[in-house]
């Protein structure tokens, strides 16, 4: 594991940003596992910045993203869907249909969750997957259980996700129960895999997740085994 501490949020995006850049310099058609949550906020930014200035090119680019939530339409202004579009997607030079988001309104969900291990394998697989971590160490939403579920699932999110996220909806029962997530074994077998954290709040997990023994009441220490870990906590 590769693990980076660095001073400000600034300096977190910036390195997040680059490391982006250089796998899609690396590998032009790269397949990107892309991450929501404030914490890839300012490394999209960044990267925007940086392809509207022609220093990286995403025409070829493909990418699938972490989960969705179950009842949220991709134009409902809280799905990852409309989060991926608005924050990165629609400003960069990305073929829209070249991205993946688990669509949280299909009508059979566990259909969906199938076609989209079926469809990270049709694509050869992830290159580089950016993670965030939750409070409870999740990563996507893969919450805190007693054994690692592999494949694509649904799953009910707990009261503490809910609650952390709920600062995005009008009240905490707008807030779904349930949501879709790539699995464990789906970001595991990513080539590379890059998580960010950043704030005070988060070091008690990071240090639980990354120096703490590997087990599924915290999903991220799974991630100790991966060959290809970079693990970048900012403290501001
Ligand atoms: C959500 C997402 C996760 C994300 C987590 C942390 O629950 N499903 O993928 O990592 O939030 O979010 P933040 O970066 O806002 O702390």
């Amino acid at each position: 594991m590769n693990y980076i501490v660095v001073k400000t949020y600034e300096e977190l995006s910036t390195r997040v940003a680059s490391i982006i850049c250089g796998q899609i310099a690396m590998k032009p058609q790269c397949v990107l596992g892309l991450a929501t949550g404030s914490s890839p906020l300012g490394a999209y930014a960044k990267i925007v910045e940086k392809n509207k200035a022609g220093e990286v090119d995403f025409s070829n680019v493909r990418s699938v993203n972490l989960d969705e939530y179950v009842g949220l339409h991709g134009e409902h202004d809280q799905s990852y869907r409309y989060f991926m579009n608005n924050n990165l997607f629609k400003h960069i030079n990305i073929d829209i249909n070249n991205t993946y988001v688990p669509d949280g309104c299909a009508e059979d969900i566990e259909a969906e969750c199938k076609a989209y291990d079926e469809l990270i394998d049709r694509l050869g697989g992830i290159d580089l997957q950016l993670l965030g971590i939750g409070y409870d160490g999740h990563i996507g939403f893969n919450e805190p259980d007693t054994y690692f579920e592999k494949s694509t699932h649904r799953v009910t999110l707990d009261s503490s996700t809910i609650e952390a996220n709920s600062r995005f909806f009008a009240s905490r029962d707008d807030v779904p129960k349930t949501a879709i997530t790539m699995g464990i074994g789906g970001i595991m077998s990513a080539k590379r895999v890059l998580l960010i954290a950043n704030g005070k709040g988060k070091r008690e997990i990071v240090e639980k997740a990354f120096f703490g023994p590997i087990t599924p009441s915290v999903p991220a220490s799974i991630l100790q085994l991966h060959p290809n870990l970079t693990v970048i906590y900012s403290e501001n």
